[in-house]
């Protein structure tokens, strides 16, 4: 199985593979960069096909994890765990313990969190066995409030941007997935007075929404061809597509969905429809800077002003994106990069 060859490898510095015969763990640690800090980043846990394919998802998304820290101005690099196999059926006790006992033996240079298929709880059973984990229920647990709260402000700086409006009052947004975090950022925009418009494939948080906050149902595909200012995708990648991209009325893009984008051309399509995007890895950062705070003794209250930042981050690639006619992901890459280059970190310790 060639690594270095592989389209997702981008000079990671470590690609470690783990492995236990009594748990029967089998994982993969990719370190993207530890150039601004230790790597920080989730554990997936999911039945991959094969171990290419797996090898793939912690090449591809640790790299992401390094753009969304520096971005983010957090002390901390990229990195990513995957853990093959079924959470459902192969997560014991004795496989997350070998996975902390594996994590400690890396003497800091990878720090874990909750990811798809692994839990809070879960974060509770590995840092029995190390120190290198984050997410715990008795700290700030769950990343979703911290990542709608970032969102939240992801909009209200967009719809600024955009139409020129400092408050939300009648704005009409459309929501696709009302799950731990669309459900909370529509919570949100009805508060702050926008017209919320929301579907999901689950009919329960749907009626919840329209009682508790006066949203309108409308159907799953219906999603995209609404009359709306805001297009917020909070369930799945690539729904800016080829296909959607001519259905879409809103002029703005923001949401909390991973690789919103299906490719990389697609920022450039939005930008030449007059659409602003909001770069989903700059939208959604608001969980990783609070479990990156988690141990550093800040106040909730600290660490949400930080996550409210997000919208000044937005706010230059904004401008920088329209003073050079390119689009907001182009910039937004662009960015990052200079603040790897630059190797600078923020001032508040791990
Ligand atoms: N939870 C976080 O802190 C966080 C942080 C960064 C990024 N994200 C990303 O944000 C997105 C949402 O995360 P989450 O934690 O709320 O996930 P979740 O699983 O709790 O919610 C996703 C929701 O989307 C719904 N859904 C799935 N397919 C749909 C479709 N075609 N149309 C409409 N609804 C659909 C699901 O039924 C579910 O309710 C994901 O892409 C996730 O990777 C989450």
């Amino acid at each position: 199985m060639p690594v270095f060859s592989q389209p997702d490898f981008d000079n990671h510095e470590q690609i470690i593979f783990g492995s236990d015969g009594e748990s029967g763990l089998r994982c993969i640690i990719a370190i993207h960069s530890t150039r601004r800090g230790p790597a920080l980043g989730g554990c997936r846990m999911r039945a991959y096909a094969s171990e290419d394919e797996a090898v793939r998802d912690a090449l591809r998304l640790s790299r992401g994890m390094t753009y969304k820290a520096a971005i983010a101005d957090l002390p901390f690099g990229g990195g990513k765990a995957v853990i093959i196999g079924d959470p459902r059926t192969q997560k014991t006790e004795a496989l997350l313990r070998a996975f902390g006992r594996f994590l400690e033996s890396l003497d800091g240079r990878y720090i874990t969190a909750e990811d798809m298929g692994t839990t809070v709880a879960d974060m509770d059973v590995v840092r029995r066995e190390t120190r290198f984990a984050r997410g715990f229920s008795d700290g700030s647990g769950n990343p979703s409030p911290a990542t709608a709260f970032g969102v939240f402000n992801a909009i209200r700086a967009a719809v600024e941007h955009r139409l020129g409006r400092g408050d939300l009052r009648g704005v009409r947004v459309a929501a696709q997935g009302l799950g731990n975090v669309g459900y909370r950022l529509c919570d949100y925009l009805a508060a702050a007075g926008a017209q919320v418009f929301v579907t999901d494939l689950r009919d329960e948080p749907v009626r919840r929404a329209v009682r508790e906050f006066g949203a309108h149902a409308v159907a799953p595909d219906d999603i995209y061809d609404l009359d709306v200012d805001v297009f917020a995708p909070c369930a799945l990648g690539a729904v800016i597509n080829d296909d959607t991209l001519g259905r879409l009325h809103a002029t703005v893009v923001a949401g909390s969905a991973n690789n919103q984008l299906a490719e990389a051309r697609h920022g450039e399509a939005l930008r030449r429809r007059n659409i602003l995007y909001a770069p989903d890895y700059v939208a959604n950062a608001g969980g990783l800077i609070d479990v990156a705070y988690e141990n550093a003794g800040h106040s909730q209250q600290t660490i949400l002003k930080m996550v409210e930042s997000i919208s000044e981050t937005l706010k230059r690639i904004f401008a920088r994106a329209d003073a050079e006619n390119v689009a907001t992901s182009v910039i937004a890459d662009r960015l990052a990069e200079e603040k790897l280059r630059a190797g600078e970190s923020a001032t508040i310790a791990a």
